[in-house]
């Protein structure tokens, strides 16, 4: 596309130059705006070289004694995702494919599919593996939800359910979320079909059962909006220090920290501390850093401290063991469509180009802090078609080099006389001298690589001069 519209410019350049009566003037100015993705990846070759310098996450993590994960979709495990999957991360955590929705959708029919795959994938790249999860309130199949149980038949289908599952993994499996989400927000136990049906002591029981079905995986409670201190992670503190009193199996908590951009927990490090010091390990097991789109440069910086930020807390906790983000890239994220307007949330874009927050992660792990991140940009270039004495047609097209944008909005200041009448392909408003244009429902999306062109009709009297367009 950028090559189709040099080649336009130029032939109209040359039609003025060649002494056409009525000239076109093609004059472009080029707008930069930086930084709306990171990146150096065209999904190229020229790529791939640009990051062969760069040490690998799960290398970097190493050499502190740290793992690093990342979740994963099983079907995606090849090419340009499974190429960074098993380069980058030395754990990985199946987002779907052990929940007991995925493996048992019919009462006693399995299929561990997926889960098998990501298994072997993370085998032949010599990953951990972490299983999530066995014991929710969510992703549980139909029939387990819609039955209706005795106590004691609800024991029996969990304590079968974890037996069946961890015995299958036996020995492959680093550490189980056993137990997700326990907790409401102000530390009371979550009403759940678990905690309903059987009382506070499931938690214990489930601990108990992953133990006997494979003794060597370190086992978890994990949970959200536990990454402070704060009413509900106090009670998280509570219950793994009396489990521990009564001797229940229970060997790590998991911070999920879905967390949104500039609120990275003050306390962070300090929590980690405390469930340290309790003698379990810790683990934060589903990282992002959610913003409002689209993203731009200063949120692209801010996300890149936070991740640096919450990595650098894990690494100050010597028993802060894995540091696991909730997918790579922000093709394969939950957050898009689970919060409508907020996105960006991983360290690799759309386009699996690393963001300015897979730097943050590789600095606070101790990779050079000199490493700049990749400058990709997409940029506005105003053209004017036709002009005649009273009026002219325009254009502007947006173009995306090592970047993308999901949509996009244009601005410029018109001097007296220069006035917008229609517009194509944009919707299109000028307020005195202020011009903006934004995208249609259908051409948002400007891939890296790619363009979008809009155009319109304008007037203009005393002079026309080429406006300096804004993108962003
Ligand atoms: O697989 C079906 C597909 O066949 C169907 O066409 C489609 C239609 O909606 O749904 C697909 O299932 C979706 C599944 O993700 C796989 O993509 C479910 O609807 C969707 O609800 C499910 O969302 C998952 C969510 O947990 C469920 O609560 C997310 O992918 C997953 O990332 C998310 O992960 C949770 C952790 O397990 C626990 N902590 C919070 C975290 C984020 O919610």
């Amino acid at each position: 596309m950028r090559t189709s519209r040099t080649s336009r410019t130029t032939s109209r350049t040359t039609s003025r130059t060649a002494g056409t009566s009525v000239s076109p003037l093609w004059r472009r100015v080029s707008a930069v705006c930086a930084g709306l993705a990171a990146t150096a990846a065209l999904l190229a070759a020229g790529t791939t070289a640009a990051r062969a310098a760069d040490t690998p996450l799960r290398d970097l993590a190493a050499a502190k004694s740290k793992v690093v994960g990342t979740a994963v979709t099983g079907s995606k495990l090849t090419g340009g995702y499974g190429d960074i999957a098993g380069r980058e991360f030395s754990s990985l955590t199946p987002g779907n494919a052990m929940k007991w929705g995925s493996v048992e959708p019919t009462q006693g029919n399995f299929n561990w599919a997926e889960a098998d795959q990501i298994v072997a994938f993370a085998q032949a790249h010599d990953q951990q593996v972490r299983g999530h999860t066995l014991v929710w309130h969510n992703q549980n199949p139909n029939w387990l939800t819609n039955g209706s149980w005795t106590p004691a038949q609800l024991g029996g289908l969990l304590q079968n359910h974890i037996n069946t599952e961890v015995g299958r993994y036996q020995g492959k499996i680093a550490a189980w979320d056993v137990v997700n989400e326990p907790f409401n927000e102000d530390g009371t136990y979550r009403p759940t079909l678990w905690y309903n049906g059987l009382g506070a002591d499931y938690i214990a029981s489930a601990l108990t059962w992953a133990r006997a079905a494979d003794p060597a995986a370190k086992l978890y409670i994990n949970d959200y909006n536990v990454e402070g201190v704060n009413a509900k992670s106090t009670a998280l503190y509570n219950l793994v220090k009396s489990l521990k009193e009564r001797g229940v199996p229970i060997d790590g908590v998991g911070l999920q920290a879905h967390l949104i951009l500039g609120q990275v927990p003050s306390t962070l490090q300090q929590n980690i501390q405390r469930f340290a010091d309790l003698g379990v390990d810790v683990a934060i097991t589903e990282l992002d850093i959610r913003m409002a789109l689209p993203a731009d440069t200063a949120k692209l910086a801010q996300q890149r401290a936070d991740y640096k930020a919450v990595t650098a807390a894990c690494v100050a906790v010597a028993r802060c063991v894995n540091l696991t983000v909730w997918g790579f890239t922000d093709s394969d994220s939950w957050v898009d469509s689970t919060f409508p307007g907020y996105g960006a949330a991983t360290p690799y874009d759309a386009n699996y180009a690393p963001k300015p927050a897979y730097y943050g992660i590789a600095e606070a792990l101790g990779g050079g802090t000199t490493t700049p991140p990749p400058t990709g940009a997409c940029t506005a270039s105003y053209g004017v078609g036709s002009q005649w004495n009273t009026g002219f047609t325009g254009n502007v097209t947006i173009s995306c080099s090592g970047a993308s944008l999901s949509s996009w909005k244009v601005s410029w200041t018109y001097a007296p006389g220069q006035r917008i009448t229609q517009a194509w392909n944009a919707t299109c408003s000028q307020s005195g001298a202020a011009v903006t244009c934004s995208n249609t429902s259908y051409n948002g999306t400007v891939p890296s690589g790619g363009s979008v062109t809009f155009g319109f009709n304008a007037s203009w009297s005393g002079s026309n001069p080429v406006p300096t367009v804004t993108l962003g």
